[in-house]
């Protein structure tokens, strides 16, 4: 009997599921693992379960891209055959994107326990798609692990009980300690060593889908480029639209890479001078390696990373990244602490938790309807 369906399907729940399906594993606890194929290249999929040694998945949606609406109903539509038909105990989704919610929301409905890994991050900004995930699938959830005690003070005043929430730190610090040694030197991936350099991700809707901010990000980039060699590894959305745009020229003089596998990007990370980003994972993966990380958005729903780590919230204002650049260039970039719990054992207190958790979850529950 499978005991655990666990769901994964874009990019950045391919490092947080890993450690969990390793340690479900070693628990003996018997798990099944299910892709929607909501990212489906190589470079954003198969890659990662070479890298990261993910076990093939036992169940494929193939739903592929599409706007929120229709990415989230496919993925619905296609996970509840599946979920009738492997009838697990509880499925567990981890981060926030709309694979996330799509199956929470659908076991939720069949009376199906859901479980959320990375639960209680909130930004306060509901223009982010993610936010609305992150809100909703706490919501349905029965059994909400998190990565930083903020996260339970933002649950609490959303009404969830205390009692559903467990504090067992960052699986995805998990899967970087795990490759440390693993990751590809930044000279392998660049195909030439470069004493210092910054790198650059980009991707967030708010920031590459409208031209003129996409223009003004580019501008302030090229402006670091004569100082610090960037290098940028182009994540489609934002090659798109900088295609659409007919941005193309503003790339000229960075050093731009295909989207990375996790060992290069990993690499090249530890040995950035800097990195700039817009990405969630990357505020926590640069405060774990203790390289300073300027995040070109207005919020940050991982406030730990800014208050103890190595993060500064400086938004998308060119004035403002040029005046944290020049102060990380003096010298003056954050050292910051590894925060509490990040310390590789995060996927075993889940494992350890659920071991205690799932004998007490019997049938379907209250509220369920099945069909
Ligand atoms: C999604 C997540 C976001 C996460 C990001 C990491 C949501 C709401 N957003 O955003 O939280 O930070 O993944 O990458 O779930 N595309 C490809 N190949 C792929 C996948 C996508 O070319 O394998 C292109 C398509 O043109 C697609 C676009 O990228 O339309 C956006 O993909 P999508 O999955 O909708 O959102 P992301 O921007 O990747």
């Amino acid at each position: 009997m499978t005991q655990i369906l666990c769901v994964a399907g874009a990019r950045p729940n391919f490092m947080k599921i890993a450690p969990v399906m390793a340690a479900l594993a070693e628990a003996g606890i018997a798990a099944q693992l299910l892709h929607t194929g909501q990212h489906y290249d190589a470079a954003m999929s198969e890659g990662f379960f070479a890298d990261l040694g993910i076990p093939q998945p036992d169940h494929h949606l193939e739903v592929g891209s599409g706007s929120h609406a229709v990415q989230t109903a496919e993925v619905m539509k296609r996970f509840e055959p599946v979920l009738e038909r492997v009838q697990p105990q509880a499925v567990l989704v981890v981060g926030d994107v709309n694979s996330t919610l799509a199956c929470a929301l659908v076991a939720a409905k069949r009376g199906v326990r859901v479980i959320h890994v990375e639960a209680g991050l909130r930004s306060y900004d509901r223009a982010m798609p993610e936010e609305i995930n992150r809100v909703l699938t706490d919501q349905i959830s029965d059994l909400l692990f998190t990565t930083e005690k903020s996260a339970l003070a933002n649950l609490q005043r959303e009404g969830i009980d205390a009692a559903r929430v467990e504090f067992v730190g960052n699986v995805m610090i998990d899967t970087l300690y795990r490759n440390l040694e693993r990751a590809v030197p930044a000279s392998g991936t660049l195909g030439a060593p470069l004493a210092d350099y910054a790198v650059l991700t980009l991707h967030r809707p708010s920031n590459v889908d409208h031209a003129a901010t996409l223009a003004a990000l580019l501008d302030v980039v090229a402006e670091i480029n004569r100082t610090l060699p960037v290098v940028v590894p182009l994540h489609p959305r934002t090659r798109g639209s900088i295609e659409k745009f007919g941005f193309t020229s503003k790339l000229d003089g960075l050093r731009v890479l295909p989207p990375l596998g996790y060992l290069e990007m990993l690499g090249l990370m530890r040995e950035a001078k800097l990195v700039l980003t817009d990405s969630g994972g990357i505020q926590e993966e640069t405060t774990a390696l203790g390289v300073p990380c300027l995040t070109l958005r207005t919020s940050t729903e991982r406030p730990i990373t800014i208050d103890e780590g190595t993060n500064t919230l400086v938004g998308p204002d060119p004035a403002a990244i040029r005046a944290a650049f020049a102060d990380v260039i003096a010298g003056r970039g954050k050292a910051g602490r590894i925060p509490e719990y990040w310390d590789g054992r995060a996927a075993r207190r889940i494992a350890h938790h659920l071991q205690g958790w799932l004998p007490q979850q019997k049938g379907v529950r209250a509220g369920g309807v099945g069909r």
